[in-house]
């Protein structure tokens, strides 16, 4: 199973995503499993402040190191073992590859365990990187925090353990998983909506046929 522990400021905008379809799915069936930290707990003064304004001056406000730390040591001194994300602009960039490996390290009998630091503000204090394992960037562009990066991070790799989704999809993942991805396009009925009509080839029974139409007609997701 897999576990993934969020330290945030707004678990009110993740979590209810991951109470819904799949990512509920396979809480339920007990191979993901969600955890949240309020990064405000470890705040500072009485206004419990996580922020704070750069040295050498600039706009906005960057998350400060004391309360990051002491989120990640809070869930570490549970867990040892557990590997921390940051979702950064600045970060490799996220793929299919990196995770089916994420599911691939992941062994049955033991959890594997992530914790996802969604900075918020203008930035972070750049030793915070001192405590982070992989930095990852979801895109050339820039978001207003980590929360919508650490749900992207969360859905691709959960949907990718067997048993998530359905059975026939799942087989379809096991057999890509040493090459690559194959989404070809797919219809359901009406056989003809106003005018647009099913390739021949779909209605046809015969496998083979159908088989090669997708393998050409395919998109590749490395
Ligand atoms: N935080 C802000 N922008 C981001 C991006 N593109 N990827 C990951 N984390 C981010």
């Amino acid at each position: 199973m897999i576990k993934f522990t969020i330290i945030t400021l707004f678990r009110e905008a993740i979590e209810p995503y991951l109470k819904t379809s799949m990512m509920w799915k396979a809480t339920e069936k007990g191979l993901a499993e969600f955890d949240f930290v309020d990064l405000r707990e470890f705040g500072l003064g009485p206004h419990k402040s996580v922020d704070d304004t750069p040295y050498g001056g600039g706009d906005g406000m960057l998350l400060r190191c004391e309360p990051v730390f002491e989120a990640i040591e809070s869930v570490k001194a549970k867990d040892s073992m557990a590997k921390v994300i940051l979702p950064t602009p600045v970060g490799k960039i996220w793929d299919q590859k990196m995770a089916r490996e994420m599911v691939e390290n992941m062994t049955f009998n033991d959890t594997v365990h992530y914790i996802i630091l969604c900075p918020h503000y203008e930035g972070y204090d750049e030793r915070i990187l001192s405590i982070v394992d992989y930095k990852i960037s979801l895109g050339k562009y820039v978001l207003t925090g980590g929360e919508l990066p650490a749900l992207i991070i969360i859905d691709s790799v959960v949907r990718l353990i067997p048993g998530v989704l359905g059975g026939e999809k799942s087989a379809e993942i096991e057999s890509f998983s040493e090459g690559n991805n194959l989404e070809y396009p797919q219809y359901t009925r009406a056989e003809d909506f106003r005018g647009m009509k099913v390739p021949e080839v779909l209605l046809s029974g015969n496998h083979g046929e159908i088989a090669k139409w997708r393998k050409d007609h395919s998109g590749i997701i490395e």
